[in-house]
């Protein structure tokens, strides 16, 4: 089956040339013949090179938050980049974009500036382990944190090679990861209190860092259960353990001070990209200030573009409007409506899901009671999923091929974009059931 028109197949075996797999990224590729490949957005719409028109529920895996070519930050980017663009120096805007984020933060005391998440995460794990002068970390299966070897771990494998979930196996995502790094890494399932509980008390002072997601926006959104968050944050604080909350995705998107306002919990240090920006490349890292100020005090950070003038610019901008504005608010209510909209279809038809994640970035599993953990969630019809979304594509609703990539929505999804997806998902479901 092709999905899309003869520009996109054309441009595919083009780019297969000379571009492995014909994509800048393992993640944008779906397979042959049906890998998309865009011509331009606007808004939350975007439009292939064949000239279709779809409602974006990607938004870039997350980054577009107030809607793609968005003006109010393109322009003061263009403002911005007519007094020259890079310097390696330190210019004012990145410490008023810098104190805007401090302000936002509930736990974030100083910042510094990357460029991408993965990044942000590779320099917050250096920071603790130099911290704690230890060196395991502890991450859980599903969550992503970033291409670094550090933690690309346990993230995509199938689930038969993790192991028995009393002893977790960790399992590298990539060739070409050093065997020896899996003596620095313990992973575990998420939201598993008894398997958390028992590492923390037979390795809890050798572990220089726990790092997670909020949610597991890299694996179907799952929730962390009550009490989960705060569990690991009283254990690290007993062992002198540094709590790293990654918030490259859940970051400026469900609140503006992201899952620590919401889940009213202060981590030691937190990692920051994608909606920072509304898609332009800047990132940051940041924590407590007694644990940020060894940096540069032998502990190595930097970057030529760690304060690149587009990507600082559009994050000013970005800040200040969602601080000036209740944009958070209103996609959280369209988010909402589409949620219960959908709720309500799958419930219609019969057909058992979970319902995860935030309203800004949700997702739902099928064919499942019940998900706590990448474990449970490989168990759900991903199958069907897939059926349903390449036939909401063909009906132009974009949401991910991929099952565990949360939907995103952007401040320039409107109720009528909410009311078209709700239409074409009611009749899609009858149909594919
Ligand atoms: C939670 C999380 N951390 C880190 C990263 C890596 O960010 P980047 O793709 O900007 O390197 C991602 C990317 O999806 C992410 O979702």
């Amino acid at each position: 089956m092709s999905l899309f028109g003869p520009n996109s197949q054309s441009l595919q075996q083009r780019a297969r040339k000379v571009i492995p797999l014909g994509v800048n990224s393992n993640f944008r590729y779906w397979g042959e013949g049906i890998t998309p490949y865009v011509e331009r957005g606007k808004g939350a719409y975007l439009w292939d090179v064949d000239g279709k028109r779809y409602i974006d529920y990607r938004m870039a895996f997350g980054p577009i938050i107030l809607g793609h070519a968005y003006d109010e930050v393109d322009a003061q980017v263009v403002e911005e980049l007519k007094k020259g663009l890079l310097f390696a120096m330190t210019g004012e805007l990145e410490v008023a974009l810098v104190e805007l984020i401090v302000d936002l933060c509930p736990g974030v005391e100083m910042v510094r500036l990357a460029c991408s998440g993965t990044e942000a995460t590779m320099h917050a794990i250096r920071v603790a382990r130099a911290y704690t002068g230890r060196e395991v970390i502890l991450k859980f299966e599903g969550n992503y944190h970033g291409m670094h070897d550090h933690a690309l771990w346990s993230t995509y494998a199938p689930i038969e090679s993790y192991g028995n979930r009393r002893s977790p196996i960790p399992v590298p995502a990539s060739s070409g990861i050093p065997r020896n790094l899996r003596d620095m890494i313990i992973t575990l399932p998420f939201n598993d209190v008894e398997g958390f509980e028992r590492v923390m008390k037979s390795f809890g002072d050798q572990i220089a860092a726990v790092i997670t997601e909020p949610c597991q926006g890299n694996c179907g959104a799952i929730d962390a259960q009550p009490g989960f968050l705060d569990l690991i944050r009283q254990r690290t604080e007993e062992h002198g353990i540094v709590f790293i909350l990654d918030e490259v995705k859940t970051g400026f998107r469900i609140a503006n001070g992201g899952a620590q306002e919401v889940h009213k919990i202060v981590p030691d240090m937190a990692t920051y990209a994608k909606a920072m920006g509304n898609g332009y490349p800047i990132a940051a890292f940041g924590g407590k200030a007694e644990i940020m100020s060894i940096v540069g005090k032998g502990v190595s950070q930097g970057g030529t573009y760690t304060n690149n003038k587009p990507g600082v610019a559009a994050a000013y901008a970005t800040l200040n409007l969602l601080r000036e504005k209740p944009i958070l608010k209103t996609i959280a209510q369209r988010g909402e409506r589409l949620m219960d909209g959908l709720r309500d279809i799958l419930t219609e038809n019969s057909i058992p899901f979970v319902m995860s994640g935030y309203p800004a970035m949700f997702s739902f599993a099928l064919g499942v009671e019940s998900v706590a953990c990448q474990r449970d969630w490989s168990a759900s019809d991903q199958e069907f999923y897939l059926k349903l979304t390449e036939m909401a594509i063909e009906r132009g609703v974009m949401p991910d091929h991929d099952a565990r990539e949360p939907w995103f929505l952007c401040y320039s999804h409107s109720d009528a974009d909410i009311d078209e997806t709700l239409n074409v998902y009611a009749d899609i479901v009858k149909k594919a059931k």
